[in-house]
């Protein structure tokens, strides 16, 4: 038998946090989506998740707690695992950096460095964010606090560790510029490349004394290794690497794609691929930063107070529907609002409505006409035709744009032939059909290309819904397994007639919105009454056209770069705009009437200038937040953007 292709993916390792929230879902939902559909498609996939379980902060948490940390983490990283079975997410492996095979490994990784002279010893002096477990020097704060979270920072003077970042600072803007797929989405590339990079690396502290709590120097045992060299190994120290038993390291590694949120993107992207060359060993294929859940215009996290628990969500409304809308809502790279009114509509018009229905009334007619017995085709005509058409030629776009991580863009691909057959539906009007002998012959082939295209979509949601697709098989009777493989779903005809349907539940019930949103919607908390505003001066400014510096000062207007662009539909001037305001905050939406003078695709990677604090306004029904600047030219009635010059941060303010 041929050697099966390999595909190896992996999500971070998250932070063991005892309630983790639907914005980390995410990221493992994504992934496990991915994993599932390569195995479908044939590949031998590995699937890597786990947990982050050393550093500052859980040290502190577990002392707080009165337990040990190994005793702390053990207790949460339970409650993560059964979260994933939830969700049915389905990994190979799972890996604790308290696992002794990674706490080995890692020993013998940083001894390796250190003996080779790319680690040496020094003192560190500086500032240290425990949320974030990152060092910063006095110039990268923000007015004093963490220029990632915004939190406080506890200055840090001890003997350390360092590893010789610098001397790779060439090798990987090179690296970068070489190989345009590593760091994906490209908006991000520029990022790392123009703010971290070219602005020149700094050696990086690994090593703290003051920390117990993680990894021990194993040749100088007061020191522990840093964190995030700790962290980022465990996608090789998984495999075996650096351990007497290597088979799946040699099989598997180099990754394919490492998944992660776009705020820890300088990490997987600058430090672990430095590591690894460092090392002598091949780098990931590829490094995915996708953006953030959002909510209420904040990042999801739980410092914050604005999460949403994945275990009520799915006990409300089961994890497919929670999976299908986390994959179909947000383009995948962008931010995307969670809402729960955008959550159940999506429930209601895609799943109970669009596929349901499908479903349920293609079987009630089966049974109703053709005694629940799958009736063999005639003839094709166009309609036919066309119909089977996009249903075989469905798999492959699907198949493009999942290798894209165009997640949401696949299951429109699915979508619309599930709309398609709805429309067939209407069209051929069986009710009417099912009337006289002739039409009765007409309605055998229109039942067999919807029960065909039925079981096609029922094999192309699997990965993203892995639950549904039994349900659906078995109302249409379907139960050989050859039929709901992935190679068959793009063979139109593969269903055999004379099987049995069975009409079963309603896959998706309806959900009745206002009442759903009153009983599931937190209140907002009572606010205290606002203090009564000042009168309004009564010497006011004389009207001469002019404002003040005060009222300009209310104006915000910051540099922003486009992530991500696209046209509006149906409206020839707009263009849909993501803009990144740096690593700290949310993207954010704009629309923009300068589709006429640019189009989307040179329009990404741009640096903008946006007002930043505009009241957001509904345009062609998409939220717009900010307006970006334009210089209106009168002679050739173009226009053209007003950008800053190279260098400047995303998210700078000017003034
Ligand atoms: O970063 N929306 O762990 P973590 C989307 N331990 N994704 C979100 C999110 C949101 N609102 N909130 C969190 C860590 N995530 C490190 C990783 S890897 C060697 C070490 C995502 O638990 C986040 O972007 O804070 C990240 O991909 C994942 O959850 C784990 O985050």
């Amino acid at each position: 038998m041929p050697k099966k292709e390999t595909f190896y993916i992996t999500t971070p390792i998250y932070y063991p946090s005892d309630n983790l929230h639907i914005g980390h879902a995410y990221t493992t939902v994504a992934a496990d989506t991915m994993a599932r559909f390569k195995k479908q498609e044939g590949y031998d996939t590995f699937f890597l998740t786990g947990t982050d379980e050393h550093g500052q902060k859980i040290e502190r948490k577990a002392q707080a707690k009165g337990v040990t940390p190994q005793a702390y983490v053990d207790e949460i990283v339970r409650g993560i695992k059964e979260l994933w079975k939830l969700m049915d997410v389905e990994y190979d492996d799972f890996i604790r950096t308290s696992d002794e095979r990674h706490v080995k490994a890692v020993q013998k990784i940083f001894r390796k460095l250190y003996e080779q002279g790319d680690i040496y010893k020094g003192s560190y002096e500086g500032w240290y964010c425990t949320p974030c477990e990152s060092f910063f020097t006095e110039m990268q704060l923000k007015d004093g606090c963490c220029p990632d979270c915004g939190r406080p920072v506890e200055k840090t003077n001890e003997e350390a560790y360092f590893f010789k970042l610098g001397k790779y600072q060439q090798w990987m803007i090179d690296y970068i510029e070489e190989h345009p797929d590593f760091i994906q989405p490209v908006s991000r590339k520029n990022e790392m490349v123009n703010n971290f990079l070219k602005p020149g690396l700094q050696d990086l502290c690994v090593s703290r004394t003051s920390i117990k709590w993680g990894v021990p120097v194993d040749f100088d045992e007061k020191h522990t290794v840093y964190v995030w060299l700790d962290a980022l190994t465990n996608y090789i120290t998984a495999l075996g690497y650096a351990s007497a038993d290597d088979s799946l390291y040699q099989k598997y590694w180099p990754a394919d794609i490492h998944l992660i949120g776009k705020e820890i993107i300088r990490f997987h992207t600058i430090i672990w691929p430095i590591i690894l060359h460092a090392l002598n060993l091949p780098l990931p294929k590829q490094v995915f930063g996708h953006g953030w859940l959002v909510l209420d215009g904040m990042k999801m996290s739980k410092s914050l107070g604005n999460v949403v628990d994945p275990v009520v969500l799915c006990g409300r409304y089961g994890s497919d529907a929670i999976r299908y809308f986390l994959m179909r809502e947000m383009p995948f790279g962008s931010d995307g609002q969670f809402s729960y009114e955008a959550l159940l509509t999506r429930i209601n018009a895609d799943l109970a409505n669009d596929l349901g229905n499908l479903v349920s009334r293609t079987v009630a007619m089966v049974e109703k006409y053709f005694d629940g017995v799958v009736p063999a085709h005639g003839e094709w005509n166009d309609a036919d035709r066309l119909l089977i058409a996009l249903a075989e030629g469905t798999p492959s776009r699907v198949q493009k744009h999942m290798d894209e991580l165009q997640f949401s863009v696949a299951l429109q691909d699915i979508w619309q032939l599930i709309g398609e057959c709805n429309r067939y539906i209407d069209q051929n009007m069986p009710w009417v059909l099912a009337k006289t002998e002739e039409g009765k012959e007409r309605l055998k082939t229109v039942m067999y290309v919807l029960c065909e295209c039925i079981r096609i979509v029922a094999i192309l949601i699997s990965p993203t819904m892995p639950r549904t697709p039994a349900r659906i098989f078995e109302q249409l009777g379907v139960s050989d397994p050859a039929l709901c493989d992935f190679e068959t779903a793009s063979r139109f005809g593969m269903l055999p007639a004379g099987g049995r349907v069975q009409k079963g539940e309603a896959l998706f019930p309806r959900i009745d919105i206002k009442k759903e949103l009153a009983d599931i919607v937190p209140a907002p908390a009572a606010q205290p009454a606002p203090e009564p505003k000042p009168a309004p001066k009564a010497d006011k400014a004389p009207d001469d056209g002019l404002i003040s510096i005060d009222d300009f000062a209310r104006v915000r207007l910051r540099a922003a770069r486009v992530t991500a662009a696209e046209k509006v539909e149906g409206a020839d001037k707009l263009l849909k705009l993501t803009l990144s305001l740096g690593p700290g905050e949310p993207e954010r939406t704009v629309v923009s009437g300068i589709a006429k003078f640019y189009s989307p695709e040179e329009m990404v990677g741009k640096q903008v200038v946006v007002v930043a604090n505009l009241r957001p306004a509904k345009l062609r029904g998409i939220r717009s937040e900010g307006m970006i600047l334009c210089a209106s030219d009168a002679h050739d009635k173009t226009l053209k953007l007003v950008t800053v010059e190279p260098g400047v941060e995303d998210g700078a303010e000017i003034r």
